[in-house]
């Protein structure tokens, strides 16, 4: 019931072909072939996968199919490539042991497909993260550069790989990429100038002139249509559902991923270009009058642009293409070539060239995909190489193709047949032999070092005189005549076989995989791989950089005559190398099987698919695994994996490993059949029970680490709650006793605040009881001293004399007043008249005393002023006097004239002649002469006359003439008249009675009205001892001949000369002064 729903049992007939039963080759083929009509194209043995083609794509690779297989044991799903991956994958980064991925089978039996498969599979699995994904896609998109340049349509394949790689992907410890590096074997570079029909020059070709642009193909001399090009195939080219164009883009887009810069993928495609124009260069032939054939170009269009494009002269590659230079007895000879060698010659080139260019390729891949760290790697290598090749026509290239695949099932033979029965009676184990088909006969026949097919194919190429094909092939039918894998004409004539399908120049081998004839002719020369050294060194000569690098034995300098190694005896090494590498590592097996000829899905030819079983040993290898035991391991490190499950081996078993594993293992419930111990290692006969133990394991190891969890999580919670705790308390700490100071301080301070209250308040109580205190003993001091004082006042009256009191008064007085005169006659005022200050009395009784002693000082101090004078300035200053009493504070123009002198004489009568008559007149008692402006008494307008003042006259007198006009004693002068204002206008009234008065008063202006009135009024006084009846009014009225008129004076803005008269009418005249 159990088994039944085991995926591997619950399928279309079973999924492991050890399952089958009865077990022959007809029900192994039967459930292959039924399965594949299920589309379960995967059927394991063991952990072997077996994968047919389904020639259709199917939905089983998907992103989800990934998550389902990711981490799930081998068994545990349906079959499928993925379930192998990540066991080899989990294997590498759990067990950490290398891994490699072996894919074996024809070609076109998908090998390609699974191997991207797998490298899809891991990359999906294999972490995340920028590095890591850029690393996956370099990895990745080395695949598509790799193909586009490698493989090429065959008739069994459209996409076949047309040489080997193995590709080392390299992990770091946990499981992430690092890089890789990527190893290829034997290029079919025969393919680069010739292919059958039906089937295509290498994908590249028409992936560039398909999709490169057109600028691209401009730039590399190419033309778009295929048909012009000679290695291409002339017929039509096109795949079905193959897009070139698209192809070409994504190789670019790929190159740039992995890292090529512009500059090398341009280089990669020039060189590219130059093997295709190679095939277009015409070579014919031309016959000499000697004879001699030689050979001519005889079109040089390819040739010059294959020159243009590499940077190299034209005659130099003509040169090379057509003749050759030998080498004899140190001299060297220029040889013509005839057409077919010098066809020859440039088909070597175009093929040397592709295929360096291709060995270039994949180193600059390396390049970029190389890890560059020290650190410790794990490895996963996968190996796709070409598949078995039998064909109608099979040359060297199958011999090698073929004897590679020889090798490869002598690993898988090695590996899971030999050495797994060999382990057995070694380890010691019961165990019946199992017959199987050992292949090292074959592998042997071909390379052993001494008379080996290769090693004697390297010896005839070596040997000196002439050597063909033919010679090689009667070495190898001497030497293998009774060699049971070696056929040939000879040998079968020898035992009398008849055959005609193996002719003269044809060997046979009976290989794992079938029979196969090979036409001897063209192994020493593919064997020999020779490039002219004409052609070499004039590709050296070329300036085109990658070019260039690809021929190093071009350079004259380095030119060695030791030849190079034959390209079977590298071959050979190289698969030798891959051999050490592969068993170095723990083997997965993908057997990919073909199920038809024709690319057909769904079609099963039998006959075919039985071919292959029966070579690739599927049914021994499933006989081996029914009777062998499916795991085996070393005792230590089984315990070690398994020691968690029994209490006796957990966690330390001190006895040996051995016995740690039988406790171990009795100690659970599998079946004693199931085990076998040996001397070393415990076997496990079915997987199932491995992945019993595996579930266990897994389910203790999470219990353990639930476990440990839970003890660390415990431990972790502990921890930091003790840190928590211990935190916790230190802060309350700090806090409590932050508060506690806090609330000390805050009493402290209340306390002291308090105290304080309480002791001001104490101390001022005490001051005022002290102050208290003080008052009454002053008062009762002050109380008993008057009270004292009255009683002596009282007692000793009567002793006193009655007029002490003034006398004291007196005595005070006197001090105060003596003091008083002292300060005063050191601070006396200075003697200028006109200070008048005076220092103020010290006591207030003095004030009176003061004020009259400063009037003295003052009158004293003008006296002594007074006596100083001189008498001119005396009369001058009584003039003045004289001028103040009449005018002081009756007429404004008073103030003006304080400051001016009284000069008395204006004119300067004396020095001017003219006025000599007016001097008479004067006689010598001249008080004063000025000019005056008479008023015209009709019209009020004024004249001009001068005016003399003498001691008995006033002589009014015309300016011109300078002849006295009016006399007018001065007993006849009556009053003058003046107005209040700051003007010179004056009225000169007259005694009716006089002679000149008749004509009436005079108006008259001054300039110097003050002076003039002022003497007018001391002569008057000296003369008559009767001063001048001086009027100073606003109206005044003036007698004229023809009556009186009554002169108004008016007050106005306007400013002018002097007084305006306006006659108003006959009796009435205006004064207009300011
Ligand atoms: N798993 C598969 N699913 C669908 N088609 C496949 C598968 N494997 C191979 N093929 C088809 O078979 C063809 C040949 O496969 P390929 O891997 O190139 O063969 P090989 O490398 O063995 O010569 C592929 O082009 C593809 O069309
Ligand atoms: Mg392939």
């Amino acid at each position: 019931m159990e088994a039944k729903q085991s995926p591997l049992l619950d399928t279309v007939g079973v999924g492991d072909l050890v399952l089958v039963d009865p077990l022959s080759e007809e029900s192994l083929l039967e459930n292959l072939k039924e399965r594949f009509k299920h589309k379960e194209i995967y059927t394991y043995i063991g952990n072997v996968v077996i994968s047919v083609n389904p020639y259709q794509p199917l939905p089983i690779y998907s992103p989800q199919a990934v998550e389902e297989y990711r981490n799930c044991s081998f068994y545990a799903l349906k079959p499928h490539i993925y379930a192998i991956a990540d066991d080899a994958y989990r294997s590498l980064r759990d067990r950490d042991r290398d891994q490699c991925i072996l894919i074996t089978g024809e070609s076109g039996a998908g090998k390609t497909e699974a191997s991207k498969q797998v490298m899809s599979y891991v990359a999906a699995v294999c972490g995340k993260g920028e590095q890591v994904n850029q690393v996956k896609e370099q990895l990745l998109q080395s695949n598509p550069v790799l193909e586009a340049f490698g493989n090429a349509k065959t008739i069994r394949n459209d996409n076949s790989s047309r040489f080997g790689k193995y590709m080392d992907v390299e992990f770091d410890f946990k499981g992430e990429p690092l890089g890789g590096v990527i190893s290829n074997y034997l290029l079919e570079k025969s393919r680069v100038v010739r292919h059958i029909k039906g089937e295509r020059n290498f994908h590249i070709f028409y992936q560039l002139l398909d999709g490169g642009s057109d600028q691209l193909l401009k730039d590399l001399k190419l033309e778009r249509d295929c048909r012009r090009y000679g290695y291409l195939s002339r017929d039509d080219h096109s795949l079905p559902g193959v897009d070139d164009a698209a192809n070409f883009r994504a190789i670019q887009d790929a190159m740039r991923v992995i890292g090529f810069s512009a500059a090398e993928v341009r280089a990669l495609l020039e060189v590219t270009a130059v093997v295709l124009k190679l095939g277009n260069v015409p070579l014919s032939s031309q016959f000499h009058a000697s004879g001699m054939e030689s050979c001519e170009i005889q079109d040089p269009r390819a040739l010059r642009e294959i020159c243009q494009l590499i940077g190299l002269e034209e005659v130099v590659l003509e040169q090379a293409l057509c003749s050759r230079t030998v080498e004899a007895k140190k001299e060297k000879v220029v040889m013509t070539l005839s057409s077919a060698q010098g066809s020859y010659g440039r088909d070597a080139l175009a093929k040397n060239i592709y295929s360096r260019l291709f060995d270039w390729l994949v180193n600059r891949i390396n390049q970029s995909i190389k890890v560059d760290s020290n650190e410790r790697r794990k490895v996963m290598g996968v190996l796709d190489i070409y598949g078995f090749e039998i064909f109608q026509d099979n040359s060297f290239e199958q011999f090698v193709i073929n004897y590679c695949n020889e090798k490869l099932q002598q690993v898988f033979i090695l590996m899971t047949l030999r050495e797994e029965q060999e382990e057995y009676v070694r380890e010691g184990i019961q165990w019946t032999p199992v017959k199987f088909f050992d292949n090292s006969i074959i592998c042997s026949l071909i390379e052993q070092s001494n008379g080996g097919i290769l090693a004697m194919l390297d010896e005839e190429c070596l040997r000196p005189g002439t050597v063909s094909d033919l010679s090689f092939l009667a070495k190898l039918n001497q030497m293998f005549a009774a060699h049971e894998h070696y056929e040939s004409r000879t040998t079968q004539n020898n035992k009398r076989i008849s055959d005609p399908s193996l002719t003269d120049s044809c060997f046979r081998i009976h290989h794992y995989a079938g029979k196969v004839t090979y036409n001897v002719s063209g192994f020493v020369e593919k064997n020999n791989d020779l490039l002219f050294r004409d052609l070499s060194q004039a590709m050296w000569k070329a300036r085109h950089e990658l070019l260039r690098s690809l021929f190093p034995e071009g350079d004259p300098q380095k030119a060695s005559l030791r030849r190079p190694p034959t390209a079977g005896f590298q071959f050979k090494a190289s698969v030798a190398t891959l051999m050490k590498n592969l068993y170095a590592k723990n083997p997965n097996y993908i057997r990919c099987i073909k199920p038809n000829d024709s690319k057909q899905a769904g079609v099963f030819t039998d006959a075919l698919v039985q071919m292959q079983v029966r070579y690739l040993g599927l049914l021994e290898n499933v006989r081996v695994r029914r009777a062998g035991y499916a795991y085996r391991q070393a005792y230590q490190p089984c315990l070690e994996r398994y020691k968690m499950l029994c209490k006796q081996t957990w966690p330390h078993w001190k006895g040996s490993a051995r016995d740690g594993v039988q406790v171990l293992l009795s100690n659970l419930p599998v079946p004693p059949t199931e085990l076998a111990y040996g001397r070393t290692k415990i076997f496990i006969r079915t997987p199932r029970t491995l992945f019993d133990l595996e579930e266990r394991r897994r389910q203790r190891v999470s219990e353990l680490a639930a476990l440990i969890q839970a003890l660390y999580r415990g431990w972790k919670c502990r921890t930091r709650y003790l840190l928590m705790r211990k935190s916790q308390i230190l802060i309350s700490a700090w806090f409590r006793g932050h508060a506690q100071r806090h609330r000390y301080q805050q009493t402290r301070m209340s306390v002291i605040l308090i105290q304080a209250y309480i002791r001001g308040w104490k101390s001022r109580m005490l001051l005022r009881e002290l102050k208290h205190q003080q008052r009454r003993s002053r008062a009762s001091a002050i109380i008993s001293a008057h009270w004292k004082g009255y009683r002596t006042r009282k007692e000793y009256r009567k002793y006193f004399r009655s007029g002490a009191s003034a006398m004291l008064a007196n005595f005070i007085y006197r001090r105060l007043v003596q003091k008083f005169f002292l300060r005063l006659q050191k601070n006396l005022p200075p003697m200028v008249v006109t200070d008048r200050s005076w220092p103020a009395a010290p006591y207030k009784f003095l004030a009176n005393t003061n004020e009259e002693l400063k009037k003295i000082f003052y009158l004293w101090k003008c006296k002594k002023y007074r006596e100083r004078l001189m008498p001119e300035r005396k009369a001058l200053l009584q003039d003045k006097l004289c001028a103040s009493e009449l005018f002081k504070d009756k007429k404004t123009l008073y103030a003006q004239s304080v400051p001016q002198p009284f000069q008395g004489e204006y004119l300067g009568l004396q020095k001017n002649p003219k006025y000599r008559a007016l001097q008479t007149a004067a006689g010598g008692k001249l008080v004063l002469a000025d000019n005056v402006r008479k008023v015209n008494r009709a019209n009020g307008k004024t004249v001009p006359r001068l005016f003399l003042l003498t001691k008995e006259h006033i002589i009014l007198a015309d300016p011109k003439a300078a002849q006295p006009k009016t006399v007018l004693s001065l007993s006849n002068v009556q009053s003058v008249s003046v107005t209040r204002f700051s003007d010179g206008f004056f009225v000169l009234h007259l005694r009716e009675s006089s002679a000149v008065g008749t004509k009436g008063d005079f108006l008259l202006v001054s300039d110097h009205l003050i002076e003039l009135v002022t003497k007018l009024h001391q002569t008057l006084l000296e003369t008559t001892a009767e001063g001048l009846d001086l009027h100073v009014a606003d109206k005044f009225c003036t007698q004229f001949n023809k009556g009186s008129v009554a002169i108004q004076v008016v007050e106005t803005e306007k400013k002018g000369a002097g007084p305006i008269c306006k006659k108003k009418g006959s009796h009435r005249m205006e004064v207009l002064v300011h």
